[in-house]
């Protein structure tokens, strides 16, 4: 199989590329990215040697007609895309790039698609497309979409048009929503990351209002292992929600990620609590989020293989022992890299 995946120098396109090609030894994968602020080379470092060709970079954006129609004229089975704005507080600062990226960029991936007559587009969305729940229930497929933030429209505005291709043109394609990952390689704007780090550089941990929204947070190798299922089980022109059966409020999340923190550091549990600050909430901050993957469940197998307890163990030691990574982020080296790799192409 060969397969176009956008966005994969960033968080969840990085760890799928990895999984994919780890697991199927004969598979072909062509990764386009345009390295905004969010995608890291260094993600990937090395994958193209390692998979022995089976794996190429293309730097480019996904609102790139002609760059993507020469791609999928490279005999492309299956397009996934997780290329996108991703931030909510960034596009509560600016959205335009949001629309950009998320709905046009989209479009433009549909219409190539629909031309080169590509086996299977898989739209990668998110549960922030239902909108916001009280303090029971949880969104299933069916409920009505309900955006409530420039991020979450523009990804509701991507699946409704994701769907218009199904509909008009029989365009073949999957809708996958997931709940808040977390795992290696995240971005440290991000709530886990960005504790984490913070927490390591002494500097205070903001959360937003009482600390009492909550969200349901998935290990990104299980949002991985249900997109690969997904991708060869769904049944087409199908939404599937994924979750991680772990809903916290934010307040409860830091706490139990800062105690693992300072067990692996070897400092008493409650070392780091006392850099908790909290700050103004984020505009139109959504309460709740719950996920019901019953679907997923009972049409392909799948569950979340990991306890929050576990996902956090693995994620605390992986920035432990990648702190050059996330400080060349924060320090903004990583994007001098870019610029010296990219001087004059
Ligand atoms: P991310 O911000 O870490 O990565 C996004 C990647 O897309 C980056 O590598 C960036 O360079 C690339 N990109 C951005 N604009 C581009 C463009 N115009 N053309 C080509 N590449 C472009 O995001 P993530 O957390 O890995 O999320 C990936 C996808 O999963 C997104 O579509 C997001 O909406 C969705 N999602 C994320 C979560 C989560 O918790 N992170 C949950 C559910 C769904
Ligand atoms: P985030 O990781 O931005 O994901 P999303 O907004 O897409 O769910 O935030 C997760 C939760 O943590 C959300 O309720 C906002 C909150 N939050 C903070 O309290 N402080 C922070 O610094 C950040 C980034 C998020």
């Amino acid at each position: 199989m060969k397969l176009l995946i956008t966005g994969g120098c960033g968080f969840i396109g990085a760890n799928f590329i990895r999984y994919l090609l780890n697991k199927y030894a004969d598979y072909q994968i062509v990764n386009l990215d345009k390295l905004t602020y969010a995608g890291n080379l260094e993600n990937l470092a090395g994958l193209e040697e390692e998979s022995g060709g089976r794996y190429t970079f293309v730097r480019g954006d996904i609102r790139d007609a002609t760059l993507i129609a020469e791609l999928l004229g490279r005999e492309i089975d299956v397009v996934v895309n997780f290329a996108a704005e991703s931030h909510v507080d960034r596009s509560i600062e600016d959205a335009s790039v949001f629309v950009r990226t998320n709905v046009e960029g989209t479009q433009v991936l549909l219409e190539a698609a629909r031309k080169s007559g590509v086996g299977l587009y898989v739209q990668i969305s998110t549960d922030e497309v239902y909108g916001s729940l009280g303090p029971s229930g949880a969104f299933s497929e069916k409920t009505p979409l309900d955006p409530r933030s420039p991020y979450s429209a523009s990804k509701a505005a991507a699946d409704l048009l994701v769907q218009a291709y199904a509909h008009t043109y029989g365009l073949p394609i999957l809708i996958t929503r997931c709940s808040n990952n977390y795992g290696p390689f995240q971005f440290p704007e991000k709530l886990i990351p960005l504790m984490l780090t913070n927490a390591l550089e002494g500097l205070p941990l903001p959360v937003y209002g009482d600390g009492l929204n909550v969200r349901d947070w998935i290990y990104v190798g299980d949002h991985c292992r249900g997109v690969d299922l997904i991708i060869h089980h769904g049944k087409k022109g199908e939404v599937y929600n994924l979750g991680g059966a772990s809903e916290l409020t934010n307040l409860d999340l830091v706490g139990a990620l800062l105690r693992e923190l300072a067990i692996q550091k070897g400092h008493q549990p409650g070392y780091y609590d006392g850099l908790i600050k909290f700050v103004t909430d984020r505009l139109g901050h959504d309460r709740r989020y719950a996920m019901d993957f019953t679907k997923i469940q009972t049409e392909l197998g799948w569950t979340p293989g990991y306890t929050l307890a576990q996902g956090m163990k693995e994620t605390v030691a992986w920035y432990l022992q990648n702190e050059a990574w996330w400080r060349r982020i924060k320090t903004g080296e990583y994007l001098d890299y870019y610029q010296r790799m990219y001087a004059g192409r």
